[in-house]
């Protein structure tokens, strides 16, 4: 069994932290912050141990009636592996104390891959991963992009993909500190750095993205065009898709004809915060012409790393040297099937 510790107890962070308690081959030990109010106080209700990582946040913790149980430096004792969900460049700063401590650890996307020399998508590079000292879980629109990708290119029917993307402005938790509303902002850049990142985890993927921000806070929605290397069939493409057990098959004439018909339908499953952990791409809209396939598919932020997240803990760890096993047992305790 080994000690997991999360650090940074905010969207990804508590949501990580309950998929960790329900495994059977990994402990969660504590999740550290410097939060004093409802967020952490849900963690308290669950019963997770909680520590500060500073001193400050210990007196604001105690004062709040929160029982501290240590700082981070006493929780990384505990810890085999840390699991570090705090914000965009936090992270890279406490990678210095887990090199130094020589503690196995995790970042997320919004982190650079030299962070960690190694950026993770279960489908994809598991077995590289297996017993390495640290990885980053590439982020939510660059999972999605793998996930896909992945399945197209194991078939052999993948020559280059080209997509555009229509990313969620804000988290819904704070939407009333930011934001933007009545205006689309695209990136400049072209390609957006989501290929570029998804190169980081297979750098043999011929992949351009462009990105453009909306006033939108559910999801993201990505649109693909996909050169193949071959002409295909529809039901080829579809059975391809089919082949990974994390891409959702949903269904436009089946009502899911927008994000907020498909956030409900993962509420109304009973799944907590109705979080999508596949992507759900829609079935009725694939389209192939000659040897060109064209889809689109709706991306939940906030959950699609959380299944690889503990699949990375996994490989990390080497409690599991299979790949596809991690990921059945990940899927099963999720309720992904
Ligand atoms: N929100 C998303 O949709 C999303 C999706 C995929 C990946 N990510 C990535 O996950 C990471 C976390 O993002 P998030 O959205 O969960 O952020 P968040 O702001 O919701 O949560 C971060 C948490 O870290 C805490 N924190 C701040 N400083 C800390 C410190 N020094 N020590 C301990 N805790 C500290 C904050 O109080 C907060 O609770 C980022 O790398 C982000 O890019 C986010």
């Amino acid at each position: 069994m080994k000690n997991i510790a999360v650090i940074g107890y905010g969207v990804i962070g508590k949501r990580v932290a309950d998929a960790i308690n329900l495994q059977d081959d990994m402990k969660l030990v504590g999740v550290c912050d410097v939060i004093s109010d409802w967020r952490i106080q849900n963690a308290v209700r669950k019963e997770y141990d909680i520590y500060a990582a500073t001193e400050e946040a210990a007196d604001k913790m105690k004062s709040e009636g929160i029982t501290v149980t240590g700082n981070m430096q006493e929780l990384l004792k505990k810890s085999d592996l840390v699991v570090d969900c705090t914000p965009k460049k936090i992270a890279a700063q406490n990678v210095e104390i887990y090199k130094e401590r020589g503690i196995k650890f995790i970042v997320q996307g919004g982190e650079k891959h030299e962070t960690t020399g190694h950026s993770f998508s279960a489908e994809n590079n598991y077995a590289s991963a297996l017993n390495l000292g640290a990885t980053r879980v590439v982020s939510c629109n660059t999972t999605s992009i793998l996930r896909t990708l992945t399945a197209l290119k194991r078939a052999g029917l993948l020559d280059y993909a080209r997509g555009t993307l229509l990313r969620r402005a804000t988290d819904p938790w704070e939407s009333h500190l930011g934001g933007i509303m009545n205006t689309m902002v695209p990136e400049k850049e072209i390609p957006s750095h989501q290929g570029p990142d998804a190169q980081s985890v297979d750098p043999d993927l011929n992949v351009i993205t462009s990105a453009v921000k909306v006033p939108e806070t559910l999801s993201h929605m990505h649109y693909w065009n996909v050169k193949l290397t071959k002409k295909a069939s529809r039901e080829e493409v579809l059975e391809t898709f089919k082949t990974s057990s994390r891409i959702h098959l949903i269904r436009y004439d089946q009502g899911l004809v927008s994000n907020n018909t498909i956030k409900e339908m993962y509420l109304d499953m009973g799944r907590p915060w109705g979080d999508m952990y596949e992507v759900a791409l829609w079935e009725d809209m694939v389209k192939v012409v000659g040897d060109e396939l064209f889809y689109a598919y709706v991306v939940d932020n906030q959950a699609i790393v959380i299944p690889e997240t503990i699949d990375a803990i996994r490989a990390l760890t080497g409690i599991e040297t299979d790949g596809k096993k991690s990921i059945a047992k990940t899927n099963e305790s999720l309720g992904i099937n």
